[in-house]
């Protein structure tokens, strides 16, 4: 069954907690955390301590984005706020395999997250090492961007590489995903959903969700 995730970038800050009810009463399976450093990525979003605030507050598999330089410095913090999965971009690791077993000796699963522009062979070396990569199917940084239609190819191909090895890793799509596109990232591979405005800005996060499920079943 495909996995929802939604991105906590699009909720509501100042009732975040009220948001993240909704989200898990609604039915999804993962909390998306996009984490970033103003850096990397031409913005800032929020770091550790905030979600720590929601530690023991929520059932939900907490899935940490990382959109920063130097993620090994952080990666501890991270998992003291609480994350269930670590991703890091490959275009800020210099020492991936390195940042992938330190995620992984915390005991939380480990994901590798690729750009739009970033070929799928980067990971060619590391892909059995992963429990997820991430494909973004915008270019990091905010929310409410649109799907980069090339995406839909990647994905396919992503998908051929796992299965061909016969490797256990899931695909994650992040960015631009709507009720409209869903069912298209889905029938190419996708496991896990990623969607913050289209659920939090939606008038009813409960309808959204029960959409999503409908149009990727
Ligand atoms: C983009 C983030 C995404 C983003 C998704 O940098 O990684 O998770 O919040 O937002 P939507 O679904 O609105 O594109
Ligand atoms: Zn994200």
């Amino acid at each position: 069954m495909v996995k929802l995730a939604p991105s906590i970038l699009s909720a509501d800050f100042s009732n975040l907690l009220v948001d993240v009810k909704a989200v898990e009463e609604a039915g999804v399976e993962y909390l998306h955390v996009d984490v970033m450093d103003g850096h990397f990525v031409p913005n800032i979003s929020f770091g550790a301590p905030v979600l720590k605030s929601l530690k023991g507050k929520t059932s939900l598999f907490v899935d940490v984005h990382l959109m920063i330089e130097n993620p090994d410095q952080y990666i501890a913090d991270f998992v003291d706020a609480g994350a269930d999965s670590i991703g890091v971009h490959v275009e800020a690791t210099r020492h991936l395999h390195r940042t992938i077993q330190l995620i992984k000796s915390y005991g939380v699963q480990a994901a590798v997250t690729l750009n739009p522009a970033t070929p799928l062979s980067s990971i060619e070396e590391i892909l059995e090492d992963v429990d997820m990569v991430l494909l973004m199917s915008v270019n990091p940084g905010f929310g409410g961007q649109s799907y980069i239609p090339q995406t839909t190819a990647k994905i396919k191909r992503l998908r051929k590489m796992i299965d061909e090895r016969g490797l256990d890793v899931a695909i994650q799509v992040d960015g631009g995903i709507k009720l409209s596109n869903a069912k298209e990232v889905v029938r190419a591979g996708a496991d896990i959903l990623v969607a913050g405005s289209a659920i939090f800005n939606s008038e009813s996060i409960i309808e959204t969700v029960q959409a999503f499920r409908e149009v990727v079943k």
